[in-house]
């Protein structure tokens, strides 16, 4: 894999390969030490265009742990408010030689254009409408988690679908995944002929009882140029998750930021069935796993643990899971703050 650009292009076996990875460094996320050495002198570039406080920030730690070094850049503050475009920030920042570039832009397909002006391996980290694919694949690490498998369940996303990018990668991954996927809303917020992506599609929460899992999505305002509701109150009369709605076996999962009071109460937010900062807390190792499956010098695929370095000799040591610093002076050390 060179780029991560959309779920679109990932297959069962790559999700799970990514996961279970995830999976393994959750475990090195428990150790005192937290840092491993697999991405020594490597160096990773979060490139952002829009606000960001879950995904950015989990990037950025996933980098770290993986013992890369990390800048980051904001379109505020920057020569982007100059007016300098897209491809001549990323050609002026390329200079740089970054090993991965995370973008997150309001553009549709951004990632993919980027991922044909450098060298870098691009990660989509949200482009506009249509993409969030390391959002899916820390869903299906929550989810699997909790549920075991994810084969067979009833999975509801509620709310603007049609403005939001990880409703899109969400269905496309829970499905691969094997889960049953139903869309609901208001007809407004739920693009025409979505169904061809093979889920269903209802306008009203009548049969949200059947569902195992809810997964709740945020009115995109900063997406809509026109008023897709009555308001709000009507909005969330209709279609918020609360405790009348929400049954005590379901599973309540949101992206964030969540709009309390809108689509989801307060009370079902803070409830145990809410698996919302598990969410966030996968965020981290999801993306370890996705940098370790991009950038990682000779990884050797699905295996665990060891993974021989470049340029090490066998009896060098070939443990880049091994806490960093382990293993001889400066391994690992000198993180950036
Ligand atoms: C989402 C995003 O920005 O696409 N948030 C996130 O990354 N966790 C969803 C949202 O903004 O509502």
């Amino acid at each position: 894999m060179k780029h991560l650009l959309s779920i679109e292009e990932l297959d069962r076996a790559a999700i799970e390969r990514i996961v279970s990875q995830a999976e393994r460094f959750s475990e090195v996320s428990d150790r005192e030490i937290k840092t491993v050495p697999a991405l020594r002198n490597r160096m990773v570039l979060n490139l952002f265009y829009e606000a960001s406080t879950r995904t950015r920030g989990s990037f950025e730690l996933a980098a770290k742990r993986l013992s890369a070094d990390v800048v980051n850049f904001t379109a505020s503050g920057s020569s982007v408010e100059k007016g300098e475009s897209l491809k001549d920030t990323v050609l002026t920042l390329s200079a740089h030689k970054p090993d991965a570039i995370v973008l997150r832009t309001p553009w549709a397909g951004a990632a993919a254009l980027v991922s044909q002006w450098c060298a870098a391996a691009i990660v989509n980290a949200g482009d506009g409408k249509h993409e969030h694919p390391t959002q899916a694949l820390l869903d299906v690490y929550t989810l699997r988690r909790r549920l075991g498998a994810i084969d067979g369940a009833s999975i509801w996303i509620v709310g603007d679908v049609a403005h939001s990018r990880v409703a899109r990668s969400d269905v496309l991954a829970f499905q691969k995944m094997g889960a049953r996927v139903t869309l609901a809303g208001p007809p407004t917020l739920i693009p025409r002929e979505i169904e061809a992506l093979g889920c269903e599609v209802r306008y009203t929460l009548d049969e949200l009882p059947s569902a195992d899992v809810v997964y709740a999505l945020r009115m995109q305002n900063e997406r809509m140029e026109e008023t897709w509701v009555p308001s709000v109150r009507e909005y969330a009369a209709w279609y918020q998750i609360n405790a009348q709605r929400l049954r005590p076996e379901q599973i309540l999962m949101h992206p964030g930021p969540v709009n309390r009071g809108v689509e989801l109460s307060g009370e079902v937010a803070d409830s145990p069935q809410a698996i919302i900062t598990a969410q966030v807390e996968a965020g981290v190792v999801v993306r370890m796993a996705v940098l370790y499956e991009l950038l990682a010098p000779n990884r050797t695929g699905l295996e665990p643990g060891p993974v021989p370095a470049e340029g090490r000799t066998p009896e060098s040591g070939t443990d880049d899971l091994a806490p960093a610093g382990a293993r001889g002076a400066g391994v690992g050390e000198g993180q950036p703050a």
